[in-house]
């Protein structure tokens, strides 16, 4: 778990776990871009060997789009592979990086450089975690949103002209509406090229051009 969503969110969390009759280890991490990196995923992963896990296990990456790319990716190489599951709780992660399965960290030669694509089991996406995200960090994530407009859906591209505010001032049904739109191009792209071999590349107009 990101530590500042596990904070506002672990009596949501484990409530929820514990109804649902599932046993759970929490670990916390503090991350930020400059801990996305090798060293992080070393650190988790010898964490998570020391509970003595199975295959038979299932990490749930709860957080953000650093988080997720670093436990998707932790979870791709630990017992060489063990299921995981995505709650993204911000905008740009519930649109982009937590479907699709690219996991990775940075290498000191550049981002995103060490990874691999390692799909989850299941992503959870609820909107209400979005209410307790900064506004600067919505808009970051709308970008994302605008993106599948330009490169694949020109219609959804007219909607967001007149909605796309409602989806940053926190419209519930708007919300609702891009992200699953947002999810349902994007799948549409991952399976066309799942490894990245053509059209995926159009997913990173978000990222570069952007
Ligand atoms: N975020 C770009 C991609 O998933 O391909």
């Amino acid at each position: 778990c990101d530590l500042v969503v596990f904070n506002l969110y672990k009596k949501n969390l484990s409530t929820s776990l514990k109804r649902s009759k599932i046993e759970a280890i929490f670990i916390p991490i503090k991350v930020d871009e400059r801990k996305k990196n090798i060293g992080t995923v070393s650190t988790l992963s010898s964490k998570l060997l020391s509970f003595n896990i199975d295959r038979k296990d299932t990490i749930i990456a709860f957080g953000g789009g650093i988080l997720g790319d670093i436990v998707g990716f932790t979870a791709s190489i630990v017992l060489r592979g063990i299921n995981y599951i995505q709650i993204p709780t911000t905008l740009l992660s519930q649109v982009d990086s937590s479907v699709g399965g690219k996991t990775g960290v940075n290498s000191s030669n550049g981002k995103n450089l060490l990874g691999s694509f390692y799909q989850p089991k299941l992503v959870i996406i609820d909107t209400d975690f979005l209410n307790s995200l900064p506004r600067r960090e919505l808009i970051a994530g709308y970008a994302e949103i605008i993106k599948y407009g330009i490169i694949i859906d020109n219609r959804f591209y007219k909607w967001l002209l007149r909605n796309g505010s409602k989806v940053i001032d926190g419209d519930q049904r708007a919300r609702v509406y891009a992200i699953h739109r947002s999810c349902l191009n994007k799948s549409k792209i991952v399976e066309a090229d799942e490894k990245e071999n053509g059209i995926r590349a159009l997913l990173n107009l978000g990222h570069t051009f952007g």
